[in-house]
């Protein structure tokens, strides 16, 4: 009788684990790239790309490219070539309709930044954007686009973090697991500055302050480094 009951409870949990595994491959895969290019591409964060994307050049690498919100920003005066890395070809497949209206080549590389296939000090400019939050090693990330940029080469950055205030840093340290869960690995507390500071680059300016939106969320640090 036990063992009767266990032949049938051990394969239905098995399938239960299977049917959560494959929703959540299937949102993963199919709704979550556009969930964010929805919300990433809401007016407050729309704004903020205009202060950063536009001083990239030369050659440009952008880590987590997603779904290309950032094309339209580049001064096609000053960028050479753009590399868009991502793991994700299905989010980048949403920026299709952009690229046939740039004026630079641009090289879609499908890969984590754990592991940029680039060489080193093959860039002018790195430039990241909402996408410090979500990288699963952000330090091993940021160290590599160390690695590929020049010597006299500038890291440019846009992302939300961890808040200076304690009642968000609260909320935002409380929400996080579930954020993450449904966000798509996505973090709300990472103390940007310092990590970046951490992979050995140096903060030549930053701004920051909350944009528009649900606050836990909506701290943003923006500005320049430069490697040391
Ligand atoms: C919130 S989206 C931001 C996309 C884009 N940077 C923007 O500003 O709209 C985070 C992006 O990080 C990408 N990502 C996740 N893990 C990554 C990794 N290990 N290396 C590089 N990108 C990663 C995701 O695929 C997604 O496109």
């Amino acid at each position: 009788m036990i063992l009767g009951q266990k032949n049938l409870i051990i394969p239905l949990l098995g399938g239960i684990q299977f049917n959560e595994t494959l929703t959540m491959n299937i949102y993963e895969k199919y709704l979550l790239p556009r969930i964010v290019n929805f919300t990433c591409g809401l007016k407050p964060m729309m704004k903020q790309r205009e202060k950063v994307v536009p001083l990239a050049k030369g050659r440009v690498l952008e880590i987590g490219v997603g779904s290309g919100l950032n094309l339209p920003f580049y001064a096609p005066s000053l960028v050479k070539h753009l590399w868009g890395l991502d793991p994700s070809q299905e989010t980048w497949a949403l920026a299709k309709d952009k690229l046939g209206t740039l004026n630079f080549d641009v090289e879609f590389i499908e890969a984590s930044a754990e592991d940029i296939p680039l060489d080193s000090g093959s860039a002018d400019t790195v430039l990241i954007t909402y996408t410090i939050c979500t990288i699963p090693n952000v330090l091993t990330a940021l160290r590599e686009a160390h690695r590929v940029l020049k010597s006299d080469g500038t890291l440019l950055f846009c992302e939300h973090g961890l808040a200076p205030d304690e009642s968000v840093q609260r909320w935002q340290n409380r929400l996080n697991p579930l954020w993450k869960r449904i966000g798509g690995g996505c973090n709300l507390n990472r103390p940007i500055p310092e990590l970046i500071e951490q992979a050995g680059f140096s903060i030549r300016s930053m701004e920051t302050m909350y944009i528009p939106g649900w606050k836990p969320a909506s701290f943003n640090y923006w500005g320049a480094a430069n490697s040391i």
